[in-house]
């Protein structure tokens, strides 16, 4: 055909522009505004089109970190129950032209650190790209959050797998996002932890402290000093069997969280909440004697004997064999209510296993009362509940994890006729739970004294799973994003309806979490 006015060509442009156009938009028009992402991303831009997961997609993976093609197995998995999709992970360096969804490590601004991501959905492909393979495991998440929300069940769904196309850039304002697992007062079994691990995992948590020891029971064995296992694991609260981790499976535990990005951060409380281990070894108790097990719920009560030398070997022994299983950066000491030990033992106690742990190659982490001790800068102070417990820890050039009980204790109830938990500080109810500011809550803490924030679940009244989840959901995915999100990022209003529309997700993963007719029957 031959073109004879600049009016022919000028129609034929035009028509090409409109049939390409027209051809590229044959995926159905989404918006990637309307989809929920908990924690709130930094930023969303969205380009109006969708992208489609199939049987043939490909996960390609860039470069041979063997790091990031777990994680990429990890994703096949993830995809795997809902769509009956075996994907294919590839690390080859030659992309294929279209339906795959790219991981790649590739150097983005320093804001994003290890574990921001830029996740990029376009009509013929999806990437994630990020500075460390955490990242895009971060990243990860928040596609998780973005495929329609049958992706979450268990068995395969018969439905189209659309994502909204647009761009996602992300990273965390804190990073340290932890919870704390009570496994003392009542024992979780390895699989109840790693249920928990995939659950945190989920909302971008990266901490799992488990509270190993305390008076009911000690939960992981020490082989140079068996009967604290033999002995001391050997119940729990209301008289039941109790149980404790072998080595083997902490190790499989760490392992598990590893994958996941998420460090287990151990506890061996003391001087005080010790019953269990001054019932397991005589020899610990100042007077020789060791007490019964103790199978009720009062705190405060129990010690070390501070002066006697044994006492160190014997917290020798058990921080050296904790910190050769424990690949983390800290151990905690746990320190509090040690209502018992004089204030003049308690100090240089708290200092001598202070020098323990740092000789251990680790950090020491301790609730807010050592602050009262030597505590060096490198040290750290969980927050529970004395405000100038923590100010005097940043004034010894600390920094601090915020654990504030009236804001982040799982176990408190959520109101007056909740069944489970205490609530000695006070009602936390999903709204208290979310609507504070880490860097608003202690006079003279500011953001950069604050590693981050932690949502502890003391198990005086939690047996099992299913009360676990209802004390736990949906409070902890507000802590995620108190921990996440920047302050000026988050609205309470807001919140709620992403909460609301997000819990369809919850019911089909099956987490029996509370929901009060103010957010879940809401009209919003
Ligand atoms: C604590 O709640 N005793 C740290």
């Amino acid at each position: 055909m031959k073109l004879k006015t600049p009016i022919y060509s000028f129609v034929l442009f035009i028509s090409i522009v409109l049939l390409t156009s027209w051809s590229g938009s044959k995926n159905p028009r989404m918006n990637l505004l309307d989809e929920v992402i908990l924690p709130k991303p930094v930023s969303v831009t969205a380009s109006g089109s969708s992208f489609e997961l199939n049987a043939n997609t490909k996960i390609f993976v860039n470069g041979k970190s063997v790091a990031l093609l777990k994680t990429g197995h990890y994703l096949a998995n993830l995809i795997k129950p809902a769509t009956g999709f075996d994907l294919k992970v590839t690390s080859t360096s030659k992309k294929p032209n279209s339906n795959y969804i790219y991981l790649a490590i590739s150097s983005l601004g320093p804001e994003f650190g290890n574990e921001g991501y830029k996740l990029r959905i376009d009509e013929k492909d999806v990437s994630i790209i990020a500075n460390s393979p955490e990242g895009i495991f971060r990243g990860i998440q928040t596609l998780r959050q973005i495929l329609p929300k049958e992706i979450e069940a268990s068995a395969q769904q018969q439905k189209s797998w659309l994502i909204a196309t647009g761009e996602i850039l992300d990273y965390p304002q804190y990073g340290y996002r932890g919870a704390m697992l009570d496994v003392a007062r009542h024992f979780f079994n390895v699989g109840d932890v790693k249920k928990y691990i995939g659950m945190l995992a989920a909302y971008k948590l990266n901490v799992l402290h488990l509270h190993l020891t305390d008076d009911q029971g000690w939960r992981i064995e020490i082989k140079s000093w068996p009967n604290l296992t033999e002995h001391g694991g050997s119940t729990e609260i209301g008289g039941g069997k109790g149980g404790f981790y072998t080595q083997e499976e902490y190790k499989e535990i760490v392992r598990y969280a590893q994958d996941r990005y998420i460090t287990i951060i151990p506890e061996i409380d003391m001087p005080g909440h010790t019953n269990a281990a001054l019932a397991s070894y005589p020899e610990l108790n100042c007077d020789g004697k060791a007490p019964e097990l103790y199978t009720g719920n009062k705190v405060g009560f129990s010690t070390f004997c501070t002066h006697k030398e044994s006492t160190y070997q014997f917290v020798g022994d058990v921080i050296r064999e904790l910190a050769e299983i424990t690949p983390g950066l800290y151990l905690h000491i746990g320190g509090d209510e040690s209502h018992v030990t004089q204030l003049e033992d308690y100090i240089p106690f708290i200092n001598r296993v202070q020098d323990i742990v740092l000789a251990n190659g680790k950090k020491m982490i301790g609730w807010d009362e050592i602050a009262h001790a030597d505590i060096k800068t490198n040290t750290i102070v969980q927050f529970w509940v004395r405000l100038e417990n923590a100010q005097k820890g940043v004034t010894k050039k600390a920094k601090v994890i915020l654990s504030p009980a009236n804001k982040t204790y799982l176990d408190m109830k959520y109101d007056s006729i909740t069944e489970l938990g205490l609530k000695w500080a006070g009602f936390i109810e999903v709204e208290s739970a979310y609507n504070w500011d880490p860097s608003a809550l202690i006079p003279g803490i500011t953001k950069k004294d604050i590693l981050g924030i932690e949502s502890p679940l003391w198990t005086e009244t939690i047996t099992n799973m299913t009360e676990l989840e209802f004390m736990v959901f949906p409070r902890i995915i507000g802590h995620a994003e108190i921990g996440w999100t920047s302050d000026s990022l988050r609205d309470w209003d807001d919140y709620k309806v992403r909460l609301k529309k997000h819990s369809d997700r919850l019911k089909i993963k099956g987490i029996n979490y509370y929901a009060p007719d103010v957010i879940f029957k809401a009209e919003f």
